[in-house]
């Protein structure tokens, strides 16, 4: 059971370590002291929008966040290709599922809309995609056969799937899957069902917040699958979890202002009060630290990219200063991962305190944009595009790192997992050595991707902003 096997991917062309045995197996190598922790007790990495790394230029039919009326348009006639410009403000994600999986992440933020292929028009035979205003070039089949894939090849390992059409944890029946017929629903659910056969986590035999991780693996119940719309979508099945009743989904506030800080840091004061109140309820405390920006930005990008001619100075300076940071003045964020890139800077300090501070605590799962290899966040302005090598990367390999801090990034796996074996050590005295050598190991992993800190206000990236501010720890 501690054993596991790790994939070592090189990239033949850039010569990248695109796994990290480490993080590829890490449910493993913290089995010593995580072993009689449930889930509800631990922090899983996630990411928000998983799957959008390869999301196509179609605009699927129903699309979320644009009205119908256009969402339908766009998808007919393709050879306009709005889509062009909406992908470029749906894609949070850089990584494949399965080189997330590799760097760490446990929590998946999957996405489904039921939509005719994307070079086809909206009459055509339907199937499930990913999605995020864009449709994703596959089925959505065809990424969960990754995650099928990793789990066969990390047998240590346990993944949290969360399906819903766009990150609504309770609105039911057509509320959450437009125009999808019941049928429809549960012959999708059969088909995942056929897919995890054997490793789908049953609540018939025990419940989420009593069963460990240990007997997780033993039972090889390695899949727990939150589902919204669950009575439609799975026929009620014992095999996936309620959303509505068991998982409570927060956000923090935008950047703008030192309120994401500020929002974040009085989230993880009281994280340990109310994780233990959720605990009871068997519910699932999860977290969006997703890219938090002026609602006017994806306007502005538009008029940029499509009136270029027009008041352009006056159109960058009004994007750029409604994201509300001294300094920013001129820069107006054309791709919505740069936007998570900007997020995750201020991200990343609330992140540390968790660390460094005394008294936070985190929730049972973070999701957020623009993760990087080694389990990185990127914190630098250098769009984190899909299928550009990664300069994080460098940094678990040992290379020399670049300085000009363009693609700079934060341990965010490392750091949360440093934090989990924290927990379980404060409760768990007796794996001594077990605790103090992955400390050890999880402390100097994070030393190579610290806390980064530059002056770079023309991209929204402050040394001394926001100013510090005392937050109250709620007493458990
Ligand atoms: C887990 O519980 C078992 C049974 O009580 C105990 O033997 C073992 O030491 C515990 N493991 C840890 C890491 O505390
Ligand atoms: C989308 O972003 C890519 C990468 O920066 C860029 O090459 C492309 O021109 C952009 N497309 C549109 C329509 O904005
Ligand atoms: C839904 O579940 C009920 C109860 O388990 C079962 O009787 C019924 O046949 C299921 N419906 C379908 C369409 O599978
Ligand atoms: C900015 O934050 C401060 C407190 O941190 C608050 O007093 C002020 O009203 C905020 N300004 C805006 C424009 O939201
Ligand atoms: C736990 O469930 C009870 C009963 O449904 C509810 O009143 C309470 O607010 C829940 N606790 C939390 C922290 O959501
Ligand atoms: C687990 O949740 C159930 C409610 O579903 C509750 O009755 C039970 O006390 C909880 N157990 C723990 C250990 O929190
Ligand atoms: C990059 O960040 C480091 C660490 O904060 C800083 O010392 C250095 O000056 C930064 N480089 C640039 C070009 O801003
Ligand atoms: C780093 O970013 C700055 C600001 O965007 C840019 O001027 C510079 O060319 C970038 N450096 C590299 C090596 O890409």
């Amino acid at each position: 059971m501690h054993h596991f096997f790790a994939l070592l991917i090189t990239s033949a062309v850039t010569g990248f370590v695109l796994a990290d045995p480490f993080l590829s197996g890490w449910m493993g190598a913290l089995l010593p002291v995580i072993e009689n922790q449930t889930l509800l007790d631990l922090t899983l990495p996630g990411t928000h929008d998983t799957n959008t790394v390869d999301d196509s230029d179609t605009v699927a039919d129903n699309a979320n966040s644009l009205p119908p009326a256009l969402s339908w348009l766009f998808h007919e006639f393709r050879c306009c290709s709005p889509g062009k410009f909406i992908r470029n403000q749906s894609i949070t994600q850089g990584l494949t599922l399965t080189d997330q999986l590799n760097n760490g992440i446990r929590f998946l933020d999957f996405r489904i809309v039921y939509s005719a292929p994307p070079d086809a028009g909206s009459l055509q035979p339907h199937d499930w995609y990913s999605m995020h205003m864009c449709q994703s070039k596959h089925t959505a089949m065809t990424y969960l056969q990754e995650v099928r894939q990793f789990l066969d090849n990390n047998p240590s390992e346990i993944v949290v799937i969360w399906l819903s059409y766009h990150g609504n944890t309770d609105a039911t029946g057509t509320d959450q899957y437009p125009n999808v017929k019941i049928t429809v629903k549960q012959a999708f659910w059969r088909q995942i069902e056929a897919l995890f056969d054997g490793l789908l986590f049953d609540t018939t035999t025990s419940s989420t917040n009593t069963t460990t991780i240990a007997e997780m693996l033993v039972r090889k119940q390695r899949v727990v699958v939150y589902a919204a719309d669950w009575v439609e979508f799975t026929n009620s099945s014992t095999k996936a979890i309620n959303t509505k009743v068991y998982m409570e989904n927060d956000g923090c506030a935008d950047t703008g202002n030192g309120t994401r800080v500020y929002d974040a840091q009085a989230k993880f004061a009281g994280a340990s009060a109310l994780k233990k109140e959720l605990k009871k309820n068997n519910t699932f405390y999860l977290l969006s630290m997703a890219a938090g920006f002026p609602s006017s930005q994806i306007t502005y990008a538009a008029l940029l990219h499509y009136t270029p001619l027009i008041e352009k100075q006056k159109h960058l300076q009004l994007c750029a200063v409604a994201h509300d940071i001294p300094g920013m003045t001129d820069w107006c964020p054309m791709h919505l991962i740069e936007e998570s890139q900007l997020t995750n800077y201020y991200n990343q300090i609330v992140l540390d305190m968790v660390i460094s501070g005394t008294g936070y605590d985190l929730p049972n799962g973070i999701y957020l944009g623009a993760l990087d290899f080694g389990g990185q966040i990127r914190t630098g302005s250098e769009l984190l595009w899909p299928a550009s090598p990664s300069m994080a990367a460098t940094a678990s390999t040992g290379q020399p790192k670049v300085t000009d801090n363009n693609t700079t990034g934060f341990g965010y796996v490392d750091t949360l997992l440093l934090y989990n074996v924290r927990q379980a050590c404060r409760h768990v005295p007796s794996p001594v050595a077990d605790c103090q050598k992955l400390t050890a190991q999880l402390e100097q992993r994070r030393s190579l991707a610290p806390l980064t800190l530059w002056n770079d206000p023309a991209h929204g990236r402050l040394i001394n902003w926001p100013p510090p501010k005392e937050v109250g720890v709620v007493k458990v």
